[in-house]
């Protein structure tokens, strides 16, 4: 049998460690591997090499993806889909093993229509896909951004300033949330909340006449005030996705609390810096087990699925209901968070 892996999308820490895997767990068995360059470009262009032991040997620490990746969409491409269906064929590819975030599964999935028998692996900090726990890259960059808040904490107390710190996840606040209540951040904003403005900075000049006189906000990049038509995009320009690029809301919050409480306030966007550093044992282990849960779906005969973790269990969805919704914070269902969002929300009792 001959496997395929392909890596697209944004890229997060640990995505080695599956490509890995699946190379490993698949010569030992007695099949081939191809790996397929640049997410779906290389599949439209047949950028493709042979995948040995050798060639994945060394990298379980190295983030990035050997293979690298791109945001491509083929059905935005004439005849795109077409093209990566005959890299496929060309390549005597039987199964294909996608390891990405929902816009690279989505393409799978669509292809999967045509006859590719796709498997997907979620990996993106956002941590935002349907039906798992966890994608791979998430528990790294949460670390890191609640070790980046521990740092602004100290320069904001030194100074006594209020800094506000930027944090990926376009519609999902989980690095947001989870980051901002490990660093202890003294308010959190995330997408699925919209915050007002007002009461946060009201919170903040209560909090100095308490005598705390320095505060860390930590706001995704995809929040935006109540009163706000729309998220903040410095580009203004969309992906090959349809998705904005996002960013520039630290900016405008820093300033916009400097002019009502006259603080001194300073903005730190951490933007690519968390999808890189050494992965984690915990997102190694996942991106490994993801790896060789794939392959033994695939020897199974399944195909169309994505492997997700729930619990301690790695089981296999149907990529259709993986893509059906993206991974929000509920408020409902992880109630106690929603203290930590308090500060800047309007109606919290
Ligand atoms: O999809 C993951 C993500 O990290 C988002 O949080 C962020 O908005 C986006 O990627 C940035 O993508 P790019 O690398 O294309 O700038």
């Amino acid at each position: 049998m001959r496997f395929g892996i392909l890596t697209g999308g944004g890229d997060s820490p640990a995505i080695n460690a599956a490509t890995r895997a699946v190379v490993l767990a698949a010569l030992e068995l007695g099949h081939d591997v191809v790996g397929i360059k640049d997410g779906w470009m290389g599949a439209i262009k047949n950028r493709t090499l042979k995948l040995t032991a050798a060639q994945v040997s060394g990298i379980l620490d190295q983030s990035g993806t050997i293979l690298s990746t791109s945001r491509t969409n083929p059905f935005k491409i004439k005849d795109g889909e077409k093209m990566a269906l005959d890299t496929i064929r060309k390549n005597k590819i039987d199964f294909l093993i996608a390891i990405g975030g929902d816009d690279t599964l989505g393409v799978a999935h669509r292809l999967a229509q045509h006859g590719l028998k796709a498997i997907g692996i979620p990996q993106t900090i956002d941590n935002d896909i349907g039906e798992t726990d966890y994608s791979i890259g998430f528990d790294k960059a949460l670390n890191f951004v609640m070790e980046a808040i521990d740092r602004l904490r100290t320069t904001a107390h030194a100074h006594s300033r209020v800094i506000v710190v930027e944090v990926m996840g376009r519609d999902a606040g989980w690095l947001t949330l989870l980051g901002g209540m490990a660093g202890g951040a003294d308010a959190i904003l995330i997408p699925e909340t919209p915050f007002c403005l007002d009461k946060l900075c009201s919170n903040l000049r209560e909090m100095r006449k308490q005598g705390k006189r320095f505060a860390v906000i930590a706001v995704a990049e995809g929040a935006k005030p109540d009163d706000a038509p729309e998220q903040f995009s410095k580009i203004g320009e969309v992906d090959s996705f349809g998705h904005m690029i996002l960013g520039g809301i630290a900016d405008w919050l820093a300033d916009e609390i400097r002019d009502r409480t006259k603080f001194e306030t300073r903005s730190a966007i951490l933007g690519h810096l968390q999808r890189g550093g050494v992965p984690t044992a915990f997102d190694r282990n996942l991106a490994t087990c993801f790896g060789i849960a794939a392959l033994n779906a695939a020897l199974e005969g399944k195909h169309d699925v994505m492997m997700a973790i729930r619990g301690h269990s790695f089981v296999s969805v149907p990529l259709a209901k993986a893509l059906k919704k993206n991974r929000r914070v509920d408020m409902n269902t992880l109630s106690e968070s929603k203290f930590f969002l308090k500060m800047a929300m309007r109606d919290y009792k």
